[in-house]
């Protein structure tokens, strides 16, 4: 992976400008020039790993329910794209092996994020790393989560996928605890990215990718600390003062 400059991760696609986790998202996201594209992860009722942010599809589709009471074929019936606006009422909740298959094509980077919180989805982890081995996309794969003991059971399977720690405050040293469940990479919470978290976990050779980074204070700040990576919902943006810097 580069890294001599910081570079710009487009969140669940490019969520400030399209619906996102959609397909048309994440194009847009490749076509402004992102470097990578962040996404969110789950399993259908027949194990299907499927995108889309809520363990329910209320907010972000045209229909009611959790994710994991529906089978592939019913969820992909849903709109998931009229609830930002109408123009996008043709997309449709993406299988990560559609986007898997799509980026085949590209030299996107990946987050996933393996949304094991509320519901766990037993054997997720397994599934994604198959996929993600079947269409070779290993070295440019960014397995995260909140739920750090799906990181460990990732190390489990695979040694060359890199992994992330999601977190929001309150871990400390996260650069050392980073290394104990076996990531080399702390996404944290944008207030938590100070100058000296960024300085500790440089020292220490881990990345640090903040996120939801949207404002034009904070996307320079971090851009000029050589931060590794920003996720953003904004990466038009983002793009733009980066090429200013
Ligand atoms: O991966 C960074 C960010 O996406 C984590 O929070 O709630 O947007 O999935 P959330
Ligand atoms: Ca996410």
């Amino acid at each position: 992976m580069p890294t001599n400059k910081t570079l710009i991760f487009a969140h669940r696609g490019s969520a400030g400008t399209h619906p996102e986790n959609t397909m048309v998202a994440f194009q847009a996201a490749q076509d402004l020039g992102a470097e990578g594209i962040e996404l969110d992860v789950q399993l259908t009722k027949d194990q299907i790993p499927v995108i889309i942010h809520d363990e329910m599809i209320n907010r972000t589709t045209n229909g009611t329910g959790w994710v994991k009471d529906f089978t592939y074929e019913e969820i992909r019936e849903f709109d998931a794209g009229s609830w930002f606006s109408s123009s996008f009422k043709q997309a449709s909740i993406p299988s990560l092996e559609e986007l898997l298959q799509w980026a085949t094509s590209s030299d996107l980077l990946l987050n996933i994020e393996l949304k094991t919180g509320i519901v766990r989805y037993p054997g997720i982890e397994k599934i994604v790393i198959d996929l993600v081995k079947k269409y070779h996309l290993a070295n440019r794969v960014i397995l995260s989560s909140f739920n750090h003991y799906s990181l460990v059971e990732v190390r489990k399977f695979d040694s060359s996928i890199e992994t992330a720690i999601l977190f929001m405050e309150g871990l400390f040293e996260p650069w050392n605890y980073a290394k104990v469940v076996g990531a080399t990479s702390l996404h944290c919470y944008l207030p938590v990215a100070t100058p000296e978290l960024l300085k500790e976990a440089k020292a220490a050779g881990v990345r640090v990718r903040p996120f939801t980074v949207n404002e034009v204070n904070d996307i320079q700040s971090l851009l000029e600390n050589n931060c590794s990576a920003i996720i953003t919902d904004w990466p038009e943006k983002a793009l733009t003062i980066r090429e200013t810097l």
